[in-house]
């Protein structure tokens, strides 16, 4: 698969959202290896995940053992896998999100992170979502913390406006390789933080690029120019879409869910896709 850059790091251009294989409407856990195993035997080396990926309240990092599992049970090589994992969200098991985005926190959950994932060093750490509670800059000191300490190689950022990336940028220097915000056709406004990475050299990671997991099998019926571009090169409209992304801008590295193999199997497809700049404009106006 064709690779892009995060810190001095390649990985394949499409990487996989673990969220669907741990969450509510979960497939049982030979599916979900199944899955991360044909994802990794298409070229995906960038693995998207966080402790809150989880249903119930004691099964906090669900997603990350099962991602651990799944990696030491792989036949093959995976010493260039990136998996990155989030911090400062919660569920406490009634199926709501909730934050903790203090240092304390971050610092805790990132040791138990590491434990789950079964490295010396977590790839990618990234601070899921700014806590209004406390100072953004408090948050962010806390990963320049654990970058010091040797505990995380590369930090991010997610859910984060164009202010809060700069503020990260000036705390975390070249530490700082990406931002993950949601994008998709339906949801634009993260547009402008999109343009910032790619000014600032940094990776945009677009979440739910398909809508999310409850929208993202009626894209093309929900967006028609989807649906043409899509019949007219005998693709999914959501190869489209993620081909749209890649062409947006070269730090783009949309992270679709999956939880079956055939969806990110189609999904990876779209780094052959090349669409021309009359169906990549139509696309843009399908608002
Ligand atoms: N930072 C944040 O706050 C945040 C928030 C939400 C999500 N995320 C991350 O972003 C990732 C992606 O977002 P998401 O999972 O919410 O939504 P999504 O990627 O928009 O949609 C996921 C769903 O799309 C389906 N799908 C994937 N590829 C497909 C294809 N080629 N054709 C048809 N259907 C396809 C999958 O179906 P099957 O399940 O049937 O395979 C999956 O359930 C998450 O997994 C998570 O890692 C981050």
């Amino acid at each position: 698969m064709r690779t892009r850059r995060i810190g001095e790091l390649g990985v394949g251009a499409i990487g996989l959202g673990g969220m669907p294989m741990s969450i509510e409407g979960r497939p049982d856990e030979q599916r979900s290896i199944a899955t991360i195993h044909a994802a990794l035997n298409a070229g995906v080396t960038l693995i998207d995940t966080a402790d809150a990926y989880h249903l119930h309240a004691d099964e906090v990092g669900h997603n990350e053992s099962l991602i651990a599992r799944a990696l030491a049970g792989y036949d093959g090589d995976t010493s260039d896998v990136l998996v990155a994992t989030k911090g400062g969200h919660l569920r406490p098991g009634d199926g709501s999100w909730t934050q903790d985005g203090s240092p304390e926190h971050l610092k805790e959950a990132c040791d138990a992170s590491l434990k789950r994932l079964g490295v010396e060093a977590i790839g990618l750490y990234q601070f899921h979502r700014p806590d209004p509670e406390v100072p953004y800059e408090e948050s962010i000191g806390a990963l320049r913390d654990l970058l010091d300490a040797g505990k995380i190689r590369y930090a991010g950022v997610s859910n984060a406006n164009s202010e809060q990336i700069r503020q990260a940028g000036d705390i975390l220097g070249d530490r700082l390789v990406s931002v993950q915000n949601q994008f998709s056709p339906a949801f634009r406004s993260s547009e402008a933080e999109l343009e910032l990475c790619a000014r600032m050299g940094i990776a945009f990671l677009p979440w739910s690029p398909l809508g999310g997991i409850s929208k993202a099998g009626e894209l093309g019926s929900r967006f028609a120019p989807f649906a043409e571009v899509a019949k007219a090169h005998e693709v999914s409209p959501q190869q489209v879409c993620l081909a749209w992304m890649l062409a947006k801008a070269p730090v783009v590295i949309p992270i679709p869910g999956s939880s079956r193999p055939e969806t990110i199997l189609d999904s990876v497809r779209a780094v052959d896709l090349e669409l021309t700049s009359e169906e990549l404009g139509r696309l843009d106006a399908a608002g």
